[in-house]
């Protein structure tokens, strides 16, 4: 039976073994494109607002998870500070990548200043389990007075382009790298 708990310290391994799997077998990265996407992607929010993380627990393992900084520049001061500056150690092409990861979300910052990356082990994809943790962290910051959330996620990410309308986010802007979504929060969610 699959719940949603706060993200504890003992989920570390199980996050970042979702962050590298949650596309399929076919799609799992070499080691250190593994090492970057969790330096990149997952490390910030566990380390730094683990409040705002929220973790699919099958029987005490994290099967996925969604996490959140609530505020773009703390965010960003702490990501260009403490983790950009190690994935210089995984080639030139990653740290550019990295370093121009989180701007879209910066251009949205005054409307959505937080936002979010949700993942899923496949096996429990379309259970509607994703949408729950959308609610659950909606929820959450609404209750903190969050006024709004972004994400990006590829443009040709068709799962994730259609997770994000079906749950009613509206699509900010779009290039030939990111799809950038946002949805307000209501007060009463
Ligand atoms: C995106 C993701 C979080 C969705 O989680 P989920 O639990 O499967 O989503 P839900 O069951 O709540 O919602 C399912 C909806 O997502 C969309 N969707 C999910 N899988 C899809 C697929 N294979 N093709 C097209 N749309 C899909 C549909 O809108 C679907 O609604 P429907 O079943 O009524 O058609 C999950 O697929 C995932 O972790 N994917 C891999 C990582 C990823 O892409 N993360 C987001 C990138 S930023």
């Amino acid at each position: 039976m699959v719940s949603i708990r706060k993200y504890e310290e003992k989920d570390r391994d199980d996050v970042h073994f979702v962050c590298h799997n949650s596309d399929g077998p076919e799609e799992v990265p070499d080691f250190l494109t593994g090492q970057f996407y969790h330096n990149t992607f997952c490390n910030y929010y566990i380390e730094h607002e683990p409040e705002n993380c929220f973790v699919l627990d099958d029987d005490g393992r994290a099967v996925g998870y969604i996490i959140c900084a609530e505020n773009f520049d703390r965010f960003k001061e702490i990501f260009d500070r403490d983790y950009l500056p190690l994935s210089d150690s995984f080639g030139e092409d990653r740290y550019e990548w990295a370093s121009t990861a989180y701007n879209a979300q910066e251009k949205f910052k005054d409307e959505y200043p937080a936002h979010f990356h949700v993942d899923i082990l496949p096996e429990y994809h379309r259970m509607g389990l994703g949408g729950k943790l959308i609610s659950t962290l909606f929820n959450h910051l609404a209750e903190k007075g969050i006024p709004g959330v972004c994400l990006t996620c590829g443009p040709r990410n068709e799962r994730a382009v259609n997770f994000y309308k079906k749950y009613g986010f509206t699509l900010l802007s779009l290039d030939h790298d990111d799809a950038c979504f946002g949805k307000k929060i209501n007060k009463t969610q």
